[in-house]
Formats: structure tokens, C-alpha cells, sequence
């Protein structure tokens, strides 16, 4: 097998969805420790804090205990080479969480056994759902009371509509847990709490007719165990790897990750079924992974990640070919060769320099604004990737400037800052307006205070009468034109030039769209 399938075949990239709270940031700790990439759990949060800490604008995050960035961990586990694509975590921060999910092959979805699915976890199902994005789920804090597991398995099925098929299943809940049995193996893995900093080597029986299990959780748990394992076998369905991989069925784990249990038993899983990096679409033709020459697409930019250089990172998931340091490729949108010098890799550990990337990898490029999000690389092809989209606002804010002359630095910032993702930026076709849309409220504050931190612009935001925005499309010119002159009023310019419509109610929306059939009105926009 060439080197080029044998890496690709072994990469796992993949991004954990959850609600706030559910514990994330606490799976992510203990993956981390299996696959050897930290000592001890726990220096997730002391990486995060030292991280905060490089950073000024970064002090609003820590102000508000959240994680506007994301970041990228590649740790090696049973042969294979896992890249963990971390979301930020708060409620708000949709669009940056959105991209991400572009960049991964699958993704892990974390639901507290107690609340079962929130509100959050819909919305990010519905995005993996836009590219059937393969799902595993861990149903987490077992340590605790919680709902019923048979209870959650309908609850997944009916509101995230994806069918279940159970790996695990746990013995007991809260006080009463004893465990959990592999329902493919048969294997039982006792609980035994106080391991929480240490890999799990818990007692393992062979199967539920092990004497010693009787023993050792009682026949009465036993027998409630095997009567409950009868139903769970006729209510839910069998493990089905190809429904798995279309995104129709998601193999669910139980387990307890601040207490490190039944975390492995889904890695092994996860490292084993998860697939590996698939063709990608293009404006042209479907890109192979283990084509030999590289491309590979920008899905996040992050800015300042070093106060001092007031640089940004772009961060490019290798689609096929290998970057190694030092190559140049062509970046498509502008035409121009560039040199991809002291790329950053991301092991776990640490940020290090890039030797080399295959598919499924992150590699960042430093660059100072020239490189956008959903801009391609390759080795001289014409070529983009598509996919990766620009979500209508929900929030939109007029910007007002303190000091009227500091007008130009306003708006290179604002468009810096919507290139970066940060907000999205608007300018009405028949006024001087500065209009800021976003899915979240929270952006509007990071905004602010990055205009005033890095670009030295004092700015307000006020309400203004917008209620959504649609990309608008028309392939006849002529009924392009008509339209563009009867709505010029609701009508702006986004940052990259095109075209949208900023309807002031749901009902004008609809009204519109009834009126001129033959125009698009598009919810998402594709990165040109
Ligand atoms: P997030 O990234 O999804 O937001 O969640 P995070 O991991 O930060 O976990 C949220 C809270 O849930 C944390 O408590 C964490 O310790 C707790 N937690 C995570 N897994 C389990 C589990 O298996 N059982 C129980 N009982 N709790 C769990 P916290 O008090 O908010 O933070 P901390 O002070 O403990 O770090």
C-alpha cells in the first residue's frame, strides 16, 4: 500500500457536539490521556488558561468563562491517528462551531444523562445532518440519577430523528452503578470510581454468565440486568456500520467521563468504525484523498493568536496529498504561489512546527489577512472546495462610531473581522449604514471590544429593523435587475460583494419570495 493511502486510512478527525455543561471539556481531557498526549487529565483547562493568558482579547472569554476559539488536537491511538477538532462551547457561538464541523470526517456527540437532549445538540445535529456527517454518542454522567436509558434512546430517536443502536449499557445509575456490558463483545467493565487521573484497567468479566459477576453485583442486579438487556435487544436496533456511516443510526455509549469510565470502550470503537478522510466536492470534481498532490481547504482563521505580531492563523484541513514544510501551493482565490513556511501542527502536547500533514489533518498558516475562510490550496489546480457555508444572521446591529473620524479604521476592521468569521458585515445598497449580523448576541460584544482593542475604534452597536438575510440568486439578469431596483431598499452588499436581502419581518420575507418567484432567496452562502 502507498504511503499516501496507509496515512490516509489511519486518520480519524472528528469534532465533539454537545449542549454547555454536558462534558466536553471533560471527554476531550480523558481522550486526550489515552492517547498519551498528556500525563494526567486535567491539563486541558491549565493548557486553556495559559493559552487565555497570551492573548488580551482573549481576557474577554476569561471574563465571561468561555472559549471563543477552537482549537486542534492530533493524538496517536492504536495505530491510527486521531485529530480533535474543538468547538467552542458556548451557546452563542454558531457560526465559528458550524465551519468546524466542515472540516471533520464525524463527529462525537456528548448528551448528559440527566437533561438528555438540549437544545443546543438539535441545532448541531441539524448541521451534521446538512452533510450526513457520521455520529457516535456518549451518554454521560452515569455517576449520577438520570433519566432512563431505554427513555433516552427514544428521546435521541424521536427529536434528533437518528436511529440507535446501544454498545454499552450501563448497570445501575447514580449510586447503583455497577457497570456496563459490551453488548458486541458481551464484555462486562466494572465501575470503580477514585480512577478518574489513571487509564481505566477495571475488572472485566467475559460475559454476564461469569460467576464472579453474580458475586460481585448481586443476583438480584443480575436479573434485573438480563430482563432489561431482553427489552433493549427488541426496542432498539442492531449495530449497522453502513447506516452508521450514512448518518442514518448513531452507536451510543454509556459512561462517566469525569470518572474516566466507559471512555475507552468508545474510543476503541470510535478509532476502529469512524471513517477515515473521504472525497471532498469541489466546484470542478471530486477530490480523492489519496490523490498524491495536496489540497486542502481554510475552515477557521483566528487573529492575534500573539499579541505582539498581529498575525493571523489560518487553519487548512489537508484534503488529499501531504504538505510537508517548507512546499509552496497555490492559493486559488487570489493566483498566487505561496510559500507555506513555518505551518503549525497541533499535537496535543503542543503547537509545534509542521514536518508533515496528510489528509484529515490541521495544518495553521500564519498570514497577515491575505488568506480568507473556504479559500483552497493545491499544487496549481483550479479548483475550490465547496461546502462550507455562510449561515444567515438572526441579530442584526447598526455600528456607531464615538469618534466620526476614526470612519476608515471602522470599517477595515469590520472587514477584517467578518473575513475572520467573527461577525458578518453589510452595506445597504442605498445608505452609508455599517450593518453587523450575527447568529449569536455574544458576537456583537467580542466585535466591540476587538475593534477597540486592536483596531483603537470606540464603536456602539444599535438595534436596527432587520429581521433575517437571504443571499439572493437569479440566473435571468433582466428579472436580476428588476428585482435589484424594486428592493433597493432592503438591499446590501455582504463582505465579499454579493448580494443580499435584508427582510425587516418573517411576513415580508414571505411576501417577497411569493412576488418574485424566480429569484433565490438563500439561507446559507457558500464561501466564494
Ligand atoms: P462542557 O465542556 O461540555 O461545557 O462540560 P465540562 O466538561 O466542563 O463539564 C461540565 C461539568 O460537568 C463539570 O463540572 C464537570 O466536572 C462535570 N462532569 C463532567 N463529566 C461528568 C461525569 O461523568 N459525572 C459528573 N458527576 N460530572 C461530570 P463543574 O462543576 O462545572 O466544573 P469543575 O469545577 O468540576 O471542573
Amino acid at each position: 500500500m502507498s504511503e499516501q493511502r496507509t496515512e490516509t486510512l489511519r486518520r480519524r478527525t472528528f469534532a465533539i457536539i454537545s449542549h454547555p455543561d454536558a462534558g466536553k471539556t471533560t471527554l476531550t481531557e480523558k481522550l486526550l490521556l489515552f492517547g498519551g498526549a498528556i500525563q494526567m487529565a486535567g491539563s486541558v483547562k491549565g493548557r486553556k488558561a495559559a493559552r487565555h493568558a497570551t492573548s488580551d482579547w482573549m481576557a474577554l472569554e476569561k471574563e465571561r468563562g468561555i472559549s471563543v476559539t477552537s482549537s486542534v488536537m492530533q493524538f496517536p491511538y492504536a495505530g491510527r491517528i486521531v485529530n480533535l477538532l474543538d468547538t467552542p462551547g458556548h451557546a452563542d457561538f454558531g457560526e465559528d462551531t458550524y465551519r468546524v464541523l466542515t472540516a471533520v470526517d464525524s463527529a462525537l456527540m456528548v448528551i448528559d444523562v440527566a437533561k438528555g437532549v438540549e437544545e443546543r445538540t438539535i441545532k448541531l445535529m441539524e448541521v451534521c445532518r446538512l452533510r450526513d456527517t457520521p455520529i457516535m454518542s456518549f451518554i454521560n454522567k452515569l455517576d449520577r440519577e438520570g433519566k432512563e436509558p431505554i427513555e433516552l434512546l427514544d428521546e435521541i430517536e424521536s427529536v434528533l430523528k437518528i436511529q440507535c443502536a446501544p454498545i454499552t449499557w450501563p448497570i445501575g445509575m447514580g449510586k447503583r452503578l455497577k457497570g456496563v456490558v459490551h453488548l458486541l463483545t458481551g464484555e462486562v467493565h466494572l465501575y470503580e470510581s477514585g480512577r478518574n487521573f489513571t487509564r481505566q484497567d477495571s475488572t472485566i468479566f467475559a460475559s454476564l454468565d461469569d460467576p464472579a459477576l453474580e458475586a460481585s453485583i448481586g443476583a438480584g442486579m443480575l436479573r434485573e440486568l438480563r430482563e432489561e438487556l431482553e427489552l433493549v435487544e427488541g426496542a432498539s436496533h442492531p449495530f449497522d456500520k453502513a447506516a452508521y456511516l450514512a448518518g442514518r443510526q448513531t452507536p451510543v455509549f454509556f459512561g462517566s467521563a469525569v470518572n474516566n469510565f466507559g471512555v475507552q470502550l468508545l474510543l476503541d470503537f470510535f478509532v476502529e468504525h469512524a471513517p477515515s478522510p473521504k472525497p471532498r466536492a469541489t466546484t470542478t470534481r471530486e477530490v480523492q484523498p489519496t490523490e498524491e498532490k495536496l489540497t486542502g481547504f481554510v475552515f477557521k482563521i483566528q487573529a492575534n493568536m500573539d499579541p505582539q505580531h498581529r498575525d493571523r492563523v489560518a487553519f487548512m484541513r489537508v484534503c488529499s496529498g501531504c504538505f510537508s514544510a517548507g512546499m509552496k501551493a497555490f492559493h486559488v482565490r487570489s493566483g498566487k504561489e505561496v510559500k507555506l513556511a513555518n505551518a503549525l501542527t497541533f499535537m496535543a502536547s503542543d503547537r509545534e512546527i509542521a514536518a508533515e500533514a496528510w489528509p484529515g489533518d490541521v495544518i495553521g498558516i500564519h498570514n497577515h489577512g491575505t488568506i480568507s475562510i473556504g479559500d483552497t490550496f493545491t499544487e496549481g489546480e483550479n479548483l475550490s472546495f465547496t461546502g462550507i457555508p455562510n449561515f444567515a444572521p438572526e441579530l442584526f446591529r447598526r455600528a456607531r462610531l464615538r469618534d466620526p473620524l476614526k470612519m476608515k479604521q471602522l470599517q477595515k476592521g469590520l472587514a477584517q473581522l467578518s473575513e475572520e468569521g467573527a461577525t458578518q458585515f453589510f452595506r445597504p445598497l442605498m445608505s452609508n449604514d455599517l450593518i453587523l449580523g450575527a447568529v449569536g448576541s455574544l458576537q456583537f460584544d467580542v466585535v466591540a471590544y476587538r475593534l477597540k482593542d486592536e483596531y483603537g475604534v470606540d464603536a456602539g452597536f444599535e438595534q436596527v429593523g432587520i429581521n433575517t438575510a437571504r443571499w439572493i440568486r437569479c440566473d435571468n439578469p433582466k428579472k436580476l435587475e428588476e428585482f435589484r431596483e424594486k428592493n433597493a431598499m432592503n438591499l446590501a452588499l455582504d463582505a465579499a460583494g454579493e448580494l443580499v436581502y435584508l427582510a425587516p419581518t418573517r411576513v415580508n420575507l414571505q411576501l417577497t419570495q411569493e412576488r418574485w418567484p424566480e429569484v433565490t432567496f438563500a439561507a446559507t452562502r457558500e464561501h466564494a
